[in-house]
């Protein structure tokens, strides 16, 4: 299973904060945004990932990931030169994806939630058809909104003025190999993009698709306005206060999934030891040692 993150897109919605940065490296309370969908991938157990990003943040996302060598996982980076919509990262990303399977996420859609990272690791198995995520909401006219008939997935519609349901479907999507060809074949809609429903749509009618909702004590937030990111910094720091354990931290995640040893640990908390993330990294090696005794 490979993984595309896609953090393309001009966030003009943002505007000025987006001007110099691009939505996927501000601020989610302690981290950049793409350290929540970044840590997804890692906690499904994805190593090969995709960074799809314009060309503008290209140095920016190196600067920080680099390669992903030390965090134990393998990066790569391709441009999107026109935003051509959700779907065209299966087209840039041909290549990448080669025979395997994919799973995309969107790179301002943060999770959270232990019986989610199960459900992912199970999807994570797929080698045919497509896995989609549904999560209910008060507002699905701002998604893709799945129609139901009893508690199959007939279609998806792509923000209707009308939802059939409440269930939104999430910027996580698992797909076969086969998706590259169909995106290929996706009219633009309305808006002139290449709509992630319509591959979803296909796979629909292939009768391919299995609907996963997520639990009850999952979180879902597609960080895309001032207020959600505003709203999710407060959900982030309200957790890592209370439950001491941080949400979205990739080199906690790399080393428990034994991508990295202590030493690889180690090294990545130098460059910020300072800050309360590196701290909480040294507690992370502290408590080990204390283990180990
Ligand atoms: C996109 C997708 C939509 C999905 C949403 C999840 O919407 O088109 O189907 O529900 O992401 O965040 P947009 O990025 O246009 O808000």
């Amino acid at each position: 299973m490979k993984g595309i993150i896609l953090t393309a897109g001009n966030g003009t919605r943002l505007a000025p904060l987006t001007l110099a940065i691009s939505k996927p490296l501000l601020p989610v309370y302690d981290k950049p945004m793409i350290y929540y969908p970044l840590s997804t991938l890692m906690q499904a157990g994805i190593k090969d990932i995709l960074i799809i990003c314009s060309e503008k943040d290209l140095h920016k996302y190196k600067m920080l990931l680099g390669d992903g060598s030390a965090l134990g996982i393998n990066l790569s980076f391709e441009v999107q030169k026109v935003q051509r919509g959700i779907a065209d990262a299966f087209i840039i990303g041909e290549k990448f994806i080669g025979d395997d399977s994919v799973c995309l996420i969107l790179g301002d859609n943060l999770y959270n939630g232990n019986s989610l990272v199960k459900q992912l690791k199970n999807s994570a198995k797929l080698t045919k058809g497509a896995e989609i995520y549904g999560y209910h909401v008060a507002d699905p006219e701002r998604f893709g909104v799945a129609v139901l008939s009893g508690d199959k997935v007939v279609e998806v519609e792509e923000k209707p003025q009308n939802p059939k349901s409440d269930l939104a479907i999430t910027g996580l999507y698992f797909f076969d190999h086969t998706v590259s060809e169909i995106a290929k074949n996706v009219k633009p809609s309305e808006r002139g993009e290449l709509e992630i429903t319509s591959v979803i749509n296909e796979y629909i009618k292939r009768k391919q698709i299995k609907l996963n909702e997520m639990d009850n004590d999952v979180v879902w937030m597609d960080v895309g306005t001032h207020k959600s990111i505003l709203r999710a910094s407060i959900y982030i720091d309200a957790v890592q206060q209370a439950t001491s354990h941080y949400v979205g931290c990739i080199e906690e995640i790399a080393f428990k999934q034994g991508f990295i040893d202590k030493i690889g640990l180690e090294n990545l908390i130098k460059k910020q030891s300072k800050s309360d993330y590196g701290k909480y990294l040294l507690r992370l090696i502290e408590r080990e040692k204390k283990q180990k005794k």
